[in-house]
């Protein structure tokens, strides 16, 4: 039997990560040097490496005798949990009418997609999840370059838009961002936001990160600023450690009835609800409580603490420039000063940089900067620093809160040393490069010789 594939199936490819996840599980088992049974420094996976918030856990189990099959939009007691949470933590006035739960923001985002009609603009570099779907829906899309400092201007936005000449055009704004780490203040924010109101420009803005903002009190949702044209998409997966979970949720503007009874179309035909005991534990994510509150700023203390390591460690190499994230648990190196010793051993792009950092003797896996959206012999990578045991580092940080310089460092190195030790094969690399560089008119060699 020849079964033929749908020619929209085959014109897309795996997204990135989950390519990269394939064969990173592959090259973790089968290193081809006889004596090496290391995996890797995973600097390239965006998962928070918390558990679950316990609160979350036992609701899960309580709830797991519910068989029956969830409203479509979300359990009531779910979506009334999510409108708390958000007057509580983001000062928004949301009617649980607006929230939409889903199986995931991504899958969320791609339902927007679905019925938002327009041309998409994709701020790059970006999260690598949101071109392959914009690409399966076959949707027009032009790419907004961010400024040296991460962000994109209100300037250049409107000066895109002025181009455009669709009906509606959709900003994916992501704030805090991945790959970058950078927080949009209120001012950015509100300089974007007059842009789209008189471009008529909706904005999806994915917020997943919001909970990692490391100074929280800086993070201003879209929402509060451009209320009647903004999507808000948040979840479980990063504020609680929770992406296996898959429950995210959409909240709709103002006065867009008809667009969510269209969504709710959608959603029906698409996947019916998401897990009824799933919805149930969020109920206890969402809920306003001292656990989860301590959670929210333990962990967000941690990421801070070990960006600031590993910022600080990165810039420290010679010829590396990292930006300093304000939330998320990413920053973007730049290692474009190395292009020319790069492309003299044939290591012309920056998917080839991943390939290079990733096998023996290095065992380094990032994000190169072409799964970011970038060009393809742009240099910069997402730096994912997380590859450290959660459960440990949390008892750790709060059985003994390291205060000063150096203890921060050694806290570091004691308890997340795969990411000290990563960021020093690095440096290893690159000293390489430029070593083998430097021969390579005795003869043709690569990095990896
Ligand atoms: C920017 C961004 N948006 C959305 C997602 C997906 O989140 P979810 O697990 O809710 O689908 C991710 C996951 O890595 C992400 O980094």
């Amino acid at each position: 039997m020849k079964f033929v594939v749908d020619q929209q199936v085959e014109d897309i490819e795996l997204p990135e990560n989950l390519k990269l996840n394939t064969f990173l599980q592959e090259f973790h088992s089968d290193c081809p040097h006889p004596e090496c049974s290391f995996g890797y420094y995973g600097f390239a996976f965006g998962q928070s490496p918390f558990p679950v918030p316990s609160a979350i856990q036992k609701a899960l189990i309580e709830n797991a005798d519910k068989g029956a099959y969830a409203p479509v939009q979300g359990i009531p007691e779910l979506r009334e949990a999510i409108s708390k949470y958000n007057k509580h933590y983001f000062d928004l006035d949301i009617a649980p009418e607006r929230i939409y739960v889903g199986p995931g923001t991504k899958e969320l985002i791609f339902n927007l997609l679905e019925i938002l009609h327009g041309t998409v603009i994709l701020p790059t570099p970006a999260w690598l999840g949101y071109l392959p779907q914009i690409r399966f829906l076959k949707k027009n899309y032009h790419m907004l370059p961010a400024r040296a400092n991460g962000k994109i201007s209100a300037q250049d936005l409107k000066k895109l838009s002025l181009r455009l000449h669709d009906r509606q055009k959709i900003l994916i704004l992501n704030n805090p961002h991945n790959p970058t780490g950078v927080v949009y203040d209120r001012l950015d924010l509100e300089e974007i936001a007059d842009v789209c109101k008189e471009q008529g420009i909706t904005v999806i803005s994915d917020e997943i990160y919001a909970q990692t903002t490391f100074n929280f009190s800086k993070f201003v949702s879209m929402a509060k600023i451009y209320p009647e044209g903004t999507f808000v998409t948040n979840g479980l997966s990063k504020s609680h450690a929770a992406g296996g979970y898959r429950l995210g949720y959409v909240i709709f503007p103002q006065h867009a009835l008809e667009l969510r009874r269209q969504f709710k179309k959608i959603l029906a035909t698409e996947y019916t609800a998401v897990s009824t005991p799933i919805q149930h534990a969020a109920v206890a994510g969402f809920k306003i409580s001292s656990e989860i509150e301590e959670y929210f700023q333990t962990t967000r203390n941690i990421h801070q603490l070990i960006a600031e390591y590993t910022c600080h460690a990165l810039n420290q190499i010679d010829g590396v420039k990292a930006v300093k994230p304000e939330g998320t648990f990413y920053l973007l190196a730049d290692f474009n000063s190395f292009a020319t010793e790069l492309q003299k051993l044939r290591i012309d792009t920056s998917q080839k940089l991943s390939e290079a950092l990733i096998v023996h003797p290095y065992h380094t896996a990032i994000v190169g900067g072409d799964s970011l959206v970038l060009e393809r012999n742009d240099y910069r990578a997402r730096i994912a620093y997380v590859d450290y045991n959660g459960k440990d580092v949390y008892e750790h940080y709060q059985n003994k809160t390291p205060k000063t310089n150096s203890e921060k460092i050694e806290f570091v190195e004691m308890y997340a040393p795969k990411v000290a030790c990563g960021i020093k094969m690095i440096e290893r690399f690159f000293d390489d490069v430029k070593r083998k560089a430097a021969c390579e008119e005795f003869g043709k060699i690569s990095v990896n010789a």
